[in-house]
């Protein structure tokens, strides 16, 4: 017998390589919160269903409390030797009451508990993520509604195109933003199911109440199928994909402003206290925020891409591939929010010149399509129209003048 929780059968120690190699302390010790919740509302259920004495049930109540109030702290040590943050919880539970301590597995499996702590734990960052993407909303509404008549340059091919306001650009992003919310809105709904009680693969002999733990922690109702439940990583890839459209987002935006953001353009001017300097160049004033955030979109893409290569071929039920998984969701959970926290007060530390952007919105053609459609309302054929006013910019860019001018000179000429 060896010193491991599940040693009974084994005749020697585990090798210490192979201990650190199967250990996922390093990364899941931050579900160890939602590890407890899950426990307490266990341990209260294994009561009720007269599992546990009453008085026991207390006991591992009042000591989790401790450990998770230990651990925020910085007590325990997480040691490779726990193999993981369910195993190290349940250990300094013993130590602390005993018997009791080792009642608490009653009826469960590590792999239900860690599907139900993913769970709880992805959820509760999803409330995070929610409320950031609210404030961006906001910024991205005030903003929209500060500018809605300040004209600028709008852009297809990166071409100068048609003049559009700052007002309506802000306004497109307020528009992706909504829709991130309400993707990750509508997948709360379908996550919000409970795996606890499914024990292992195939839920257990003992009458556990698997409504009521479902109930207390909050979720709509129990995944049936206890196959189903353990193995299902479902939730996790959403919400990598969903994450990763967002980082879409905030990376297509940052790479705007970094074009915006150069001599060249010069639409918009950084606030020092968001740009960094050079360590040579003492003329460099930097986006880098920026280039992070669009860089960390590549990792946020890698880690939903990794959560769907993990999953596709595992035999069903659990495998230990997919702590591999926990990874990706920590991943991207953690990088989707230390970027919209920059992102927020970055956008409103920017100040726009929009005096420049009208210059340049009526520096070229951008009123070509304005033109066209203005001789389309006159009755000219629209490919008529469209040849004419190209013929008109020809001989702008050819005579040095403004379409306005050819447009002009035309209209005289006809009149005569
Ligand atoms: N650390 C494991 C994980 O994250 C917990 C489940 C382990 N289950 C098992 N049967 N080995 O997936």
């Amino acid at each position: 017998m060896t010193n491991k929780i599940w040693g009974g059968r084994f005749k020697s120690q585990t090798d210490p390589r192979a201990a650190e190699f199967n250990s996922s302390l390093p990364f899941d010790h931050v579900l160890y919160r939602y590890d407890i919740m899950g426990s307490k509302v266990h341990a209260a259920m294994l009561a009720k269903q007269g599992l546990l004495e009453k008085d026991e049930a207390d006991a591992i109540v009042v000591a989790l409390a401790e450990i998770e109030d230990e651990i925020d702290r910085g007590l325990h040590e997480f040691k490779d030797e726990y193999e993981d943050i369910h195993m190290l919880i349940e250990q300094i539970l013993v130590k602390k009451i005993g018997n009791p301590g080792k009642k608490l597995h009653t009826g469960r499996s590590r792999n239900d508990q860690v599907a139900l702590d993913l769970r709880l734990y992805a959820r509760d960052m999803s409330v995070k993520i929610l409320e950031l993407l609210g404030e961006l909303c906001d910024t991205f509404a005030t903003l929209s509604k500060k500018h809605q008549n300040d004209i600028m340059p709008g852009y297809t091919h990166l071409q100068q195109a048609q003049p559009i306001t700052l007002g309506e650009y802000f306004g497109a992003y307020l528009c992706m933003i909504q829709r991130d919310m309400s993707r990750m809105e509508d997948w709360r709904k379908r996550m919000n199911f409970s795996p606890l009680g499914a024990g292992a693969l195939a839920g257990s002999s003992l009458p556990l109440d698997r409504k009521f733990t479902a109930q207390e922690l909050g979720f709509s109702d129990v995944i049936k199928n206890t196959v189903d439940a353990v193995s299902d990583r479902d939730y996790l890839m959403e919400l990598c994909g969903v994450i990763s459209i967002i980082m879409v987002h905030l990376s297509r935006l940052s790479e705007d402003l970094i074009i915006w953001a150069t001599q060249e353009v010069s639409f918009i001017t950084l606030d020092d206290a968001f740009a960094t300097g050079s360590s040579l160049m003492p003329n460099k004033k930097n986006p880098d925020v920026l280039e992070l955030i669009r860089g960390k979109s590549g990792r946020v893409f890698g880690h939903l891409m990794s959560s769907l290569t993990i999953m596709k071929a595992l035999p069903l039920a659990y495998n230990k591939d997919m702590q591999e998984g926990s990874e990706c969701l920590f991943g991207v959970v953690n990088t989707v929010l230390s970027c919209l926290t920059v992102m927020i007060p970055f956008v409103n530390s920017i100040v726009f010149n929009t005096e420049r952007m009208k210059t340049i919105a009526s520096s070229g053609y951008l009123n070509a399509t304005r033109i066209l459609e203005e001789l389309v309302l006159k009755g000219v054929p629209f490919r008529d129209a469209h040849h004419r006013v190209g013929s008109y910019i020809a001989e702008a860019m050819e005579k040095g003048c403004t379409l306005e001018d050819i447009v002009r000179l035309h209209e005289y000429t006809q009149s005569q």
